[in-house]
């Protein structure tokens, strides 16, 4: 069965029209509602790479998860990504085959947005694409509780814009996990100018539920972690461009030198090196800063198709 996405008009907040975030700092919620102090149940949208990660994270932390995606097919991905990687978890003695089991009666899924009406929390982690998580939002959100907080896993589209397309803008918060969600330690709790206080110490607390370590972060380009990495990737190609060591050098300098597990280049090869020039080209815009200009190299390895493993060619050759 299809997700319904046709109706989008009909379900467009009203509240919003007109107010900027700018001028209105405190948005005074419009539904009432009793802030939640504890999150039992969350929802996902997309059962993705991310989506997938963020179910596991909350089952086996005994959280109910309800992953949304748009067809069944997706669905059976996402679960069996889930259950490959709690098999792994068990092989390595990390979980037992009981917590295993007890984690997957845990995770149930739809593709209906109506299967979050008892959602305490929906995190949207469906495609990054600004057009289609404002349709998501004003879709889902009939659906939720009043009570209900709306979170987004997005890497680069502003909370505080999507916060305002909702009914709920100081409700709205991001969450961004890092990939693979159960491996990685760390959440950026990003508070967009309307989120709230309560709405930001129930997340920051579920981070923290989940066996993560929570960041609080304001909206802006790149949050922090992915502000500071990705220009040091940029300028890793610029070094390497002036000719002053070659690719191999400039990596092990910044393994051996700054401790990293893996050197700029290699990681821009890991990332893609068009999404690196992408996401320099929205500093670059949102900052109006030439700071953020991208390496000639860079943008010249991106035009030869070198792109990274996933072109079989990137600084290194797979
Ligand atoms: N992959 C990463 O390393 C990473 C890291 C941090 C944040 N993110 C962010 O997480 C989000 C998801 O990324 P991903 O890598 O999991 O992508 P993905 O392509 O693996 O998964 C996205 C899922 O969203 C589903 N989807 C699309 N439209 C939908 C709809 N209308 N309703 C429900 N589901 C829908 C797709 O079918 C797909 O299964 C993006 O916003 C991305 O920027 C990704």
């Amino acid at each position: 069965m299809k997700l319904e996405l046709k109706s989008a008009q009909t379900h467009e907040p009203s509240h919003s029209k007109g107010t900027h975030p700018m001028t209105s700092p405190s948005v005074t919620p419009t539904t009432p509602h009793t802030p939640l102090s504890h999150i039992a149940c969350v929802g996902i949208v997309g059962s993705g790479t991310m989506g997938s990660g963020i179910a596991q994270a909350c089952a086996v932390s005994g959280i109910k998860a309800v992953m949304v995606d748009i067809s069944e097919e997706a669905n059976q991905r996402g679960l069996k990504a889930i259950r490959q990687s709690l098999e792994r978890l068990v092989s390595k003695e990390k979980l037992t085959q009981d917590q295993m089991n007890e984690a997957l009666s845990h995770i149930t899924t739809s593709t209906q947005y109506e299967a979050f009406e008892a959602a305490d929390l929906v995190i949207e982690a469906a495609t990054e694409n600004l057009a289609l998580k404002i349709k998501i939002l004003n879709l889902l959100e009939p659906h939720l509780k009043a009570n209900a907080i709306l979170a987004s896993n997005t890497s680069s589209i502003s909370i505080t814009q999507l916060a305002q397309v909702t009914q709920r803008a100081d409700r709205f918060i991001g969450m961004h996990f890092f990939n693979p969600v159960p491996m990685m330690a760390l959440v950026e709790v990003i508070r967009g100018l309307q989120t709230s206080d309560a709405t930001h110490q129930v997340v920051h607390d579920l981070a923290k539920t989940l066996g993560k370590t929570p960041i609080t972060v304001k909206n802006a380009p790149g949050f922090v972690v992915n502000r500071i990495l990705v220009p040091m990737i940029n300028e890793a190609f610029f070094v390497l461009g002036e000719g002053l060591a070659s690719a191999e050098d400039i990596d092990i300098g910044m393994k051996l030198g700054c401790n990293h597990p893996i050197g700029p280049l290699a990681l821009a090869d890991l990332v893609g090196l068009d999404v690196c020039l992408a996401v320099m080209e929205v500093y670059f815009t949102q900052f109006a800063d030439s700071k953020y200009r991208a390496a000639p190299l860079l943008r010249e390895m991106v035009a030869a198709g070198r792109l990274g493993r996933k072109s079989g060619h990137g600084v290194y050759a797979y």
